[in-house]
C-alpha cells in the first residue's frame, strides 16, 4: 500500500454522477492501471457505489475492496454488491451488481463521525431491525446512540450485516426479498431528489421515508 496511487474525489451525492466516474476511468487509465490492479474504496456509501462501477467497467472489471467510513456504508453500502450513479435526475438510475472481493470494517472510523453521519447509518440499522425479527429490534431500541459505546456498536453492525448478508445471498439481483432492504427508500430517494442530493443524508432522508411508508 505504500505504493499505492491515489484518486481523490469530491464527496456528497451530488457528486455521484457520471463526470466522477469519467474522473476516476481517467485516472485509473493515466496512472497505469492494468486488469490485475485492485481499487480499494476508502469511503462512504458514495465512493463504494462510484468506485464500486468505476472498478467493474475499468477494462472489463478490476478486483475492489470496500473499506467504509460511514455508519450507513458499514452497515448498507459496502454489502450486497449494488453500485451506480445518479443519472438523469435519477438516483441510482445506471450501474451494476458486482460484489467487491472484500469488505474491511474498522470501529476506529465511526468514533470520527459527525453526529448526523451516525444517526443516518442508525436509521438503516433500524430498517434491516424492523425486517429482521424481534429480537434485533429490541437491541436496537437500547443502543443509545446519542451516547455510542462503539464497541457494542461494531457488534450491532456485525449482526446487521448478516442480515443483510442472508438476504442478498437468497436474491442477490432484487427479485423477490431483498425488496424488503428499499423499505423506506421510496419516499426516500424522493425527498433526496427533492433537496439536490444536498442538505439531507440518505440515512436521514431513509429514516423519514419509513415514518412515511408507515403511516400512508
Ligand atoms: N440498499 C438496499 C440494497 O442493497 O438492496
Amino acid at each position: 500500500l505504500h505504493n499505492a496511487q491515489h484518486i481523490i474525489i469530491e464527496p456528497g451525492d451530488s457528486n455521484k454522477n457520471l463526470n466522477t466516474l469519467s474522473f476516476i476511468w481517467e485516472e485509473l487509465s493515466t496512472k497505469g492501471a492494468t486488469r490485475h490492479s485492485c481499487l480499494i474504496n476508502l469511503g462512504g456509501g458514495m465512493v463504494t457505489d462510484i468506485g464500486g462501477m468505476a472498478s467493474s467497467t475499468f477494462k472489463r472489471g478490476l478486483k475492489f475492496i470496500n473499506i467504509p467510513t460511514t455508519l450507513l456504508s458499514m452497515v448498507d453500502a459496502s454489502v450486497g454488491g449494488k453500485t451506480g450513479i445518479n443519472f438523469n435526475g435519477v438516483k441510482n438510475e445506471i450501474g451494476l451488481f458486482s460484489e467487491s472481493n472484500a469488505v474491511i470494517l474498522h470501529s476506529a472510523f465511526l468514533q470520527t463521525l459527525p453526529y448526523n453521519e451516525l444517526l443516518g447509518g442508525f436509521a438503516e440499522m433500524i430498517k434491516h431491525a424492523l425486517i429482521d425479527s424481534e429480537a434485533l429490534w429490541a437491541e436496537t431500541l437500547r443502543f443509545d446512540i446519542e451516547n455510542p459505546n462503539w464497541e457494542e456498536l461494531l457488534l450491532l453492525v456485525k449482526k446487521n450485516v448478516e442480515v443483510k448478508e442472508r438476504i442478498v445471498i437468497e436474491d442477490p439481483k432484487e427479485q423477490n426479498i431483498r425488496k424488503a432492504l428499499n423499505f423506506g427508500h421510496t419516499f426516500a430517494h424522493a425527498i433526496e431528489k427533492m433537496y439536490g442530493y444536498k442538505y439531507i443524508s440518505h440515512g436521514e432522508a431513509v429514516g423519514f421515508g419509513m415514518i412515511l411508508a408507515c403511516t400512508v
